[in-house]
């Protein structure tokens, strides 16, 4: 039920209509018994300041949010976590009673508990990792990545630049090298990172053969849509483990919500299952 102090919360974005995360906070909202709500603002044209400067005391919570305003949202913060800053993006707002914004980045957080869950053996120090693509969404992933003890990432992109101008702005640890030369960096790779936006429904898919990783490796896709890309298809049919783009999506929203509503998500709701359907529907 919809009160005079039902707490309002929610994701920005440009489209956002087929956002997954009202789905997940509402459902965990429900479960808690919390007077809160998380609604979708689709944010037209070139507002994005004017709407995160309206919000300054709380008048929401607090915001998710997605493409294409991540590096606005970090720009438009008083204050922001390191790892935002490292990664030069934030996907999550909050409002604080005083007025100012505070951004955070949760997306390499999701990013580390989706390995957690679906390759738990896996160890982010134990060795290098090739993260490919060298967009936002690359550089979150390596300063996570970094954050999280791995001793060298490499940066594997289609335009070279982008990845030297990763390596620069977060150390040397981090390694460029060319799309053509993404074997070099697979060969003793623990991980292999797919966060460019090849494998996205519409898109041509990743010209990246993973016949040179090792036997152990984890190969990550953090697209969802769909969720089973033929770059997880082609790492199945190697035998290697996988780790899907839902699981980092749902990753994210643990720490957003908690940072939302000051407690963290309660256990025993399955809202993969609930994610899985509404990607269904969006087909059908
Ligand atoms: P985001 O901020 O979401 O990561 P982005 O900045 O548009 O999005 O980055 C998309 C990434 O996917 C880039 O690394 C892009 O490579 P370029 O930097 O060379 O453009 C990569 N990408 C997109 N389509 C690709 C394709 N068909 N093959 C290889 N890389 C592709």
């Amino acid at each position: 039920m919809i009160t005079g102090r039902t707490v309002v919360a929610g994701v920005a974005g440009r489209p956002v209509g087929h956002s997954l995360s009202p789905i997940l906070h509402n459902a965990w909202l429900a479960a808690a018994g919390i007077d809160a709500v998380y609604v979708a603002f689709p944010l037209e044209g070139d507002g994005f300041e004017a709407f995160a400067h309206a919000l300054r005391g709380g008048v929401v919570r607090g915001l998710n949010v997605t493409l294409p305003f991540k590096a606005r949202a970090l720009a438009v913060a008083d204050q922001a976590s390191d790892l935002a800053r490292r990664s030069g993006a934030a996907n999550v707002l909050t409002f604080e009673p005083d007025g100012r914004i505070l951004a955070h980045n949760t997306d390499g957080i999701g990013l580390l508990r989706a390995f957690q869950r679906q390759a738990p053996a896996w160890d982010a120090a134990a060795g290098s990792v090739a993260v490919l693509g060298a967009g936002g969404a690359a550089r979150g992933a390596v300063a996570a990545l970094l954050g999280a003890g791995t001793p060298r990432v490499w940066v594997v992109n289609r335009t070279l630049a982008r990845a030297e101008a990763i390596a620069q702005a977060l150390g040397p640890q981090v390694q460029a090298l060319p799309l053509g030369r993404a074997g070099e960096a697979l060969a003793d790779a623990t991980a292999v990172i797919n966060a460019t936006s090849a494998g996205l429904a519409g898109q041509g898919g990743l010209p990246v053969s993973l016949d040179a990783t090792p036997a152990g490796c984890v190969i990550m896709d953090m697209v969802y849509q769909p969720l089973d890309t033929a770059f997880l298809r082609q790492a199945r049919a190697l035998g290697r483990s996988t780790v899907d783009g839902l699981e980092m999506l749902i990753g994210q929203a643990v720490p957003a919500y908690e940072a939302f509503f000051g407690a963290p998500p309660p256990a025993g709701v399955d809202v993969r299952a609930l994610a899985l359907a509404a990607l269904a529907g969006d087909r059908g």
